[in-house]
């Protein structure tokens, strides 16, 4: 039994969590409650509980990640799940085992829930069809990273007491940012002002179908708002030059503290992680008072652990199976 949520109330409708498209306002704004139970407990001593004790938890990453993978192995741990992390680059991946061959052999394991990060588009999707336990989207290609917008809602919820009717800009590579994209939808779910930002090659085609206000100038995207979110040039989704140079793009979309003053006064800093200094944002307001970077790292375990826990409670033998 979860000490800090006792009846374990239903959270999420859906079996699985591939991406915010489908989640309501109320499954958004349940899964940002249980987090901030799950925040407390990360600070104090005991931080072990045993909500998912005698579950498995399989963590698949296909691509790199450092945040992502350690806060979901973390969160399964400090729920009680028995976490494993499967190793791509040591797996028969590398002797030609599909994408789907791998999961079905996992699954013949009987794990409850599987943590899955590929390079395309739809994969978590896929796999989800193939499998008997929950399956989380870790990041898929350019198309969703749905913990990270979750993350990124709880760190401005607890910054600026709401969502709704705050500004968001979201600036940088938007065209292979599956953080955009999921950020994009949850903000605008939630009643949130969201812009992007970018050169038109950064941009993508149907921008302005995505209910967003679209700037090609930094500084006219940026002024007044809430929040400035920042992103990273996604080189490794790049074939072939998106931007002149880096330190060009640095000069036009880069966040120094001169252009932050173009902001609100109390603008909140954010960036995903992994940063480029000096590419699109300065030392000096990366680790600036405004930043919140390091907190969004904080809330991930914590949005990591809601996540777990309401799928744990769909499952067989969960709360509300
Ligand atoms: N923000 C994010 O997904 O970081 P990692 O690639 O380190 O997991």
């Amino acid at each position: 039994m979860n000490a800090l949520s006792p009846h374990r109330d239903k959270i999420l409708s859906a079996s699985h969590l591939l991406g915010i498209e489908g989640l309501s306002p109320p499954e958004i704004s349940r899964l940002l409650d249980l987090a901030d139970t799950y925040v407390e407990l990360s600070l104090q001593i005991n931080k072990k509980q045993d909500t998912l004790r005698g579950r498995t938890q399989i963590n698949v990453f296909f691509e790199n990640s450092t945040r992502t993978q350690s806060s979901f192995e973390l969160a399964g741990k400090r729920l009680g799940a028995d976490v494993m992390n499967m190793s791509v680059k040591g797996s028969s991946v590398s002797k030609g085992e599909t994408l789907v061959d791998t999961a079905i052999t996992l699954n013949a394991m009987h794990p409850d829930l599987l943590v899955i990060r590929h390079s395309s588009a739809g994969a978590c999707e896929l796999l989800a069809q193939k499998v008997d336990c929950a399956v989380v989207n870790a990041g898929d290609g350019s198309h969703e990273h749905p913990t990270q917008a979750l993350l990124d809602a709880l760190t401005i919820r607890r910054r600026k007491g709401r969502l709704q009717g705050l500004t968001v800009a979201i600036c940088g590579d938007i065209l292979h940012s599956r953080v955009a994209r999921s950020n994009i939808l949850l903000l605008h779910t939630m009643g949130a002002r969201v812009r992007v930002v970018a050169p038109t090659t950064l941009l993508p085609p149907d921008a302005d179908r995505l209910g967003v206000e679209v700037f090609t100038d930094f500084e006219a995207g940026i002024a007044d708002c809430d929040i400035v979110m920042m992103l990273r040039l996604q080189l490794e989704r790049m074939n072939g030059a998106f931007v002149p140079s880096t330190r060009e793009y640095y000069r036009f979309f880069g966040l120094n503290r001169e252009k932050l003053k173009i902001a609100k006064p109390d603008a909140l800093v954010m960036h995903p992680g992994p940063m480029n200094r000096g590419v699109e944002i300065a030392s000096a307001v990366a680790d600036g008072v405004q930043s919140v970077i390091k907190e969004q790292v904080e809330m991930g375990v914590a949005v990591r652990m809601a996540v777990l826990d309401a799928l744990s409670r769909n499952l067989p033998g969960g709360a509300n199976a």
